[in-house]
C-alpha cells in the first residue's frame, strides 16, 4: 500500500493506493474508494474532447487493470499510472469527490418524491399560464412539482381547440397514440373507451396495456360541466406506501406478479403485461399501474390466483380512501398535467347534455425531465 498526503484545493486530506483501488479521505471526514476497474474505464483520455462521448468499449480494456503508481499535481488532480500497459489518466479530484459511488452518495443523488394525501391538496401547485409563459422560474416550478409531486395545474389556459399542445410543448414532447395527438374526453353515443360516456370513472392510469405507458397527462378544461364531473386525483405513492405499511404480503404480491392489460377497438389492437407495483433498482416504487377497465382475466398459477385477489382488492380498496383522494373541480381555462405512471386519476359522472369537454394528450418523461434539467441549470 503506497501513502501519499495531498493538499489539494477540493480539500483532500490523505490519499492511499493500492494496485487495485484508491482511497480518498476528504477533511468533511468523508471516505471514498475507487476501484481501479471503474478508474480505467473512466479515463477521460478516452472520451472524444468535443462532445465527452466515450471512445472505447469495456471489452477493449484489461480485464484486470492494475494501478501502479498515482501522484498529484497542482493539488486539483491525480494522475494514476496504470500497470502493464503504457498508459495513465488525470483525473480531476472535484470529479472524483462528484462521481464517489458510496452507498451514501448514491443515495442521497436520488431525489426523493414528495408524496401526499388528500389532506396536503393544498400544497399541490397552481400557476397561472400567463406567468408561465413570461418566467422561467414559474417554468421551472410547473416542471419541478410535476416531478416531484406528480402533479400540478395551470389556470387561464385560453379555452382554445388544441391550445393543450401549446402547454405540451413547455413540458416536452407530445406522444401520438391511436387516440391522436390529442384527444377529447367528452360523451360521446357507443363510446369505444368508458372515457368518453358521461359515467363517473374509478380512478386508475392511463393505457396499461400499452408499451410503454404514456409518461405524462395533461388534460385542458375547454368546457365544465355545473352538474357533476369532479376530478380525482390520487397520488400512487401513498396508497402503495399504506399498503405496504398494512399488508407488506400484498405489497409483495403486486410488486412481483404481472398481469395482462389490453384494449381493442378499430384501429388498435393493444396488450401489455404489467405489475401494478413496479419496482425500481433500489426497491423504491417507479410506476403504479391499475385500470379496471382494461385489466384482463388473470392467469397466473393455482397457489397464486387467490392471493392476487385478494391483495388487488386490498389496493382497491384503499384507492378509494377519502383520505387518499383528492376532489376538484376543474373550471374553464384550467389545466393539469401529472405523472401517469404515479398519479391516478377519474371523476365523477356528469349529465350526458352537459358539454363537459377536456381536451388531452400525453407526453413522454425524458423531454420533460431534460428541459427541467435544461431551464434549471440557466437558473
Ligand atoms: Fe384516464
Amino acid at each position: 500500500m503506497g501513502d501519499t498526503v495531498l493538499a489539494t484545493a477540493v480539500e483532500v486530506e490523505k490519499l492511499s493506493f493500492n494496485p487495485k483501488r484508491i482511497t480518498i479521505q476528504w477533511s468533511d471526514g468523508h471516505r471514498s474508494i475507487y476501484d481501479a476497474i471503474w478508474l480505467r474505464d473512466n479515463c477521460p483520455a478516452d472520451r472524444d474532447s468535443s462532445n465527452g462521448q466515450r471512445l472505447v468499449d469495456i471489452a477493449d480494456l484489461p480485464e484486470d487493470p492494475a494501478i501502479g503508481a498515482v501522484s498529484h499535481n497542482s493539488g486539483s488532480a491525480v494522475l494514476i499510472t496504470w500497470r502493464g500497459e503504457p498508459k495513465s489518466s488525470w483525473f480531476s479530484l472535484e470529479w472524483l469527490r462528484q462521481h464517489c459511488y458510496c452507498d451514501q452518495h448514491r443515495l442521497s443523488r436520488k431525489r426523493q418524491p414528495s408524496v401526499w394525501r388528500a389532506g396536503q391538496s393544498g400544497e399541490l401547485l397552481w400557476v397561472e399560464y400567463a406567468e408561465l409563459v413570461a418566467s422561467k422560474r414559474a417554468h421551472a416550478r410547473w416542471l419541478r412539482a410535476i416531478v416531484d409531486q406528480g402533479i400540478a395545474f395551470l389556470r387561464g389556459v385560453p379555452c382554445h381547440k388544441e391550445q393543450v399542445l401549446e402547454i405540451a410543448r413547455l413540458a416536452g414532447y407530445v406522444r401520438e397514440t391511436n387516440y391522436g395527438r390529442v384527444f377529447d374526453v367528452r360523451s360521446v353515443p357507443n363510446p369505444t373507451n368508458l372515457a368518453y360516456s358521461e359515467r363517473g370513472l374509478g380512478v386508475h392510469t392511463d393505457n396499461p396495456y400499452r408499451d410503454p405507458v404514456p409518461g405524462v397527462q395533461i388534460l385542458h378544461c375547454l368546457e365544465a360541466d355545473n352538474d357533476g364531473g369532479e376530478s380525482l386525483f390520487v397520488d400512487g405513492m401513498a396508497v402503495a406506501n399504506e399498503l405496504r405499511a398494512r399488508d407488506p404480503k400484498a405489497f409483495e404480491m403486486l410488486a412481483r406478479v404481472a398481469v395482462p392489460f389490453a384494449f381493442r377497438d378499430n384501429c388498435a389492437d393493444l396488450r401489455a403485461e404489467r405489475r401494478l407495483l413496479e419496482l425500481g433498482p433500489l426497491g423504491d416504487l417507479a410506476a403504479v399501474h391499475y385500470n379496471s377497465r382494461s385489466i384482463c382475466p388473470f392467469c397466473l398459477p393455482a397457489d397464486e390466483l387467490v392471493p392476487f385477489y385478494h391483495a388487488y382488492r386490498k389496493f382497491a380498496l384503499l384507492l378509494r380512501d377519502p383520505q387518499l383522494e383528492f376532489r376538484v373541480k376543474l373550471h374553464n381555462e384550467d389545466l393539469v398535467a401529472f405523472n401517469n405512471r404515479r398519479i391516478l386519476h377519474g371523476r365523477t359522472a356528469f349529465s350526458s347534455g352537459s358539454g363537459r369537454w377536456l381536451q388531452g394528450c400525453y407526453i413522454d418523461w425524458d423531454g420533460l425531465l431534460s428541459n427541467l434539467a435544461l431551464i434549471e441549470a440557466k437558473l
